[in-house]
């Protein structure tokens, strides 16, 4: 399709899914030396999913992806693109958005993973965004899905309370008028990777009985610096798009942040002067599920009718890289 100048990129259906197991804080009292207490109170976590022995990514994005597909109402062939933000891959090759398609049936699509972490999903919508203003693409299907308890050091406190599993699914296509992704930013700073970072299982260090033994495959954070770094980059980038828009916080209906940690939220909530009934908050029942945090919140406001035709949905995120994003859309 040709830019004709007035398309923009819409989201056209959405979806998520996520295992059924769930990983309560009394279950972590029992595993590491924490509290239900310590957990809320820091972060707002007070349960998340945690898939069982032989569940894998792909197995919850293709779920989420087929909600996503049918709510959209086209068929897997129209599929042009089809995105997988992770950094949970089923394997190492080929890329998890590859099995996605072919599961699908999207027989007509490239497929490709970004690795961008928490903010993989708004990458994804960013780049769905200029394939489908300039033509190369109809239909974008950008897609969040994690499997983070496998890479949960789980007598590491500082981390396992954190993660969860999931996916959240986007359908996108061409829109006319005042409509659709009305500005998008994405952008990253490596100088932090030690953040957050897995040290080990990659070329650098690759899997040897040592590195496993080591737990060096497990997520490692600085926990209190990625908080600092989270505030800030979430609530300039929030700034940049509205600005790129003309538009202000005040015209914003409703904010969905990265699900990290409900005092990340609440502060770069309160950066914005956005108030809470503004803010989607679902940390408590998911915990951070990285790329699929943004997707999974987006669909269960789709699905609780928070968001109506008109209204401008800010989305902001953060995440290992580092990175961060900020996309704003007209609904
Ligand atoms: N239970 C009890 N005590 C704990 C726990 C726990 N689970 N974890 C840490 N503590 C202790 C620490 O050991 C420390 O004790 P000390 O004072 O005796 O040394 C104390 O609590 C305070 O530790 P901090 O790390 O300073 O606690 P903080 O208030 O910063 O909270 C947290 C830690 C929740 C990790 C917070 O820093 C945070 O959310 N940071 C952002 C992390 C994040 O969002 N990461 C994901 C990035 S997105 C992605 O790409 C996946």
């Amino acid at each position: 399709m040709n830019n004709t100048g007035n398309v923009h990129a819409g989201i056209l259906g959405t979806g998520h899914s996520y295992p059924e197991g769930i990983l309560t804080n009394a279950d972590l009292e029992k595993m590491v030396e924490t509290s239900d207490d310590w957990i809320t109170t820091r972060t707002g976590i007070k349960q998340r999913r945690k898939a069982a022995p032989g569940e894998y990514t792909s197995l919850f994005a293709v779920r989420a992806a087929r909600q996503a597909i049918e709510r959209a109402r086209i068929d897997p062939l129209e599929i042009d693109l089809v995105l997988c933000a992770t950094v949970t891959p089923d394997q190492i090759l080929p890329s998890t958005a590859c099995i996605i398609q072919a599961e699908l049936g999207a027989n007509k699509a490239a497929a490709m993973d970004i690795v961008a972490a928490c903010s993989g999903f708004l990458y994804g919508l960013t780049l769905a965004d200029s394939m489908i203003r300039t033509g190369q693409s109809r239909y974008v299907l950008v897609i969040g899905a994690e499997i983070l308890t496998q890479y949960v050091d789980y007598t590491d406190r500082g981390t396992c309370v954190l993660f969860g599993d999931g996916a959240g699914a986007a359908v996108l296509g061409p829109v006319e008028g005042n409509q659709g992704i009305l500005a998008a930013r994405i952008r990253s700073d490596g100088r932090y990777l030690e953040q957050l970072y897995s040290p080990g299982g990659g070329t650098r260090k690759p899997p040897s009985a040592e590195t496993l033994a080591a737990g060096e495959h497990f997520f490692k954070m600085k926990g209190n610096e990625l908080f600092k770094v989270a505030v800030r980059s979430m609530s300039e980038i929030s700034n940049e798009v509205l600005d790129d828009a003309g538009l202000r916080a005040e015209d914003v209906k409703l904010f969905i942040p990265h699900q990290a940690n409900q005092r990340i939220t609440d502060a770069v909530a309160s950066k914005l002067n956005v108030e809470q009934e503004r803010v989607y908050s679902n940390i408590s029942m998911h915990g951070n599920t990285s790329s699929a945090s943004i997707p999974i919140a987006l669909d269960e406001c789709v699905e609780s009718g928070k968001i109506a035709k008109g209204d401008l949905l800010l989305m902001a995120s953060f995440g290992g890289g580092v990175t961060w994003g900020g996309v704003l859309v007209r609904w």
